[in-house]
């Protein structure tokens, strides 16, 4: 029996690509096998945590490294510390990787890939209708970088597989590599 200790399980990608919608599933289903779970979702860090902020570089590496901080505090305490913020720059992203491998804390990068062509289509906040007009400066994968993880451990790719499938994806890997049970 493999003892089942905290990991960060970091999401990345896009805005509206499906990261808080597949944490927030794996959320349910990690409280439901009475792990112990927390999930720092992007939008309510920023008004909690990081209320302030704005999306310049400078904040957004603020940002990005106050949720892995949180998450680090979190799964070396044995917690499952998931995360679903945009993360665009590999750097940071790597940084906090680094710092929560210090501790001997497994991190599971995973990068929920959707086009960006789907997402100005589904427009669920409207956000990227706005953005391609210009009315938003600086608007991550339209006038902002996204640098995708060149290695993660994990890739969903949320036009092409249902959400039940990505689900399976990332379940599968955690229980072949002992992080959960079976
Ligand atoms: S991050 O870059 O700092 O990781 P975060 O995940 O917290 O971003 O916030 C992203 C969310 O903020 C988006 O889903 C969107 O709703 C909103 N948002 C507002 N302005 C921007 C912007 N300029 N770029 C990206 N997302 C934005």
């Amino acid at each position: 029996m493999t003892s089942h200790g905290g990991f960060v399980l970091w999401f990345t990608g896009l805005s509206g690509a499906g990261k808080s919608t597949l944490s927030a599933a794996l959320n349910e289903l990690f409280r439901q096998r009475r792990y112990n779970v927390e999930l720092l979702d992007g939008d309510e860090v920023r008004t909690h945590l990081s209320k302030g902020l704005s999306f310049s570089k400078e904040d957004r590496d603020t940002n990005v490294r106050r949720i892995g901080y949180v998450a680090r505090l979190l799964a070396r305490n044995g917690v499952i510390a998931m995360t679903a913020a945009i993360s665009p720059y590999e750097r940071i992203r790597d940084e906090i990787r680094g710092l929560v491998q210090a501790d001997e804390v497994p991190f599971v990068e995973v990068y929920v890939e959707c086009p960006i062509e789907v997402l100005a289509e589904r427009d669920v906040k409207g956000l990227y209708k706005k953005a391609l007009a210009g009315e938003i400066a600086g608007f991550t994968g339209v006038s902002d970088p996204y640098e995708p993880p060149r290695a993660p451990e994990l890739h969903v790719r949320s036009d092409r597989e249902s959400l039940e499938e990505s689900l399976g994806k990332i379940v599968a890997y955690l229980e072949r590599q002992g992080l959960i049970g079976r």
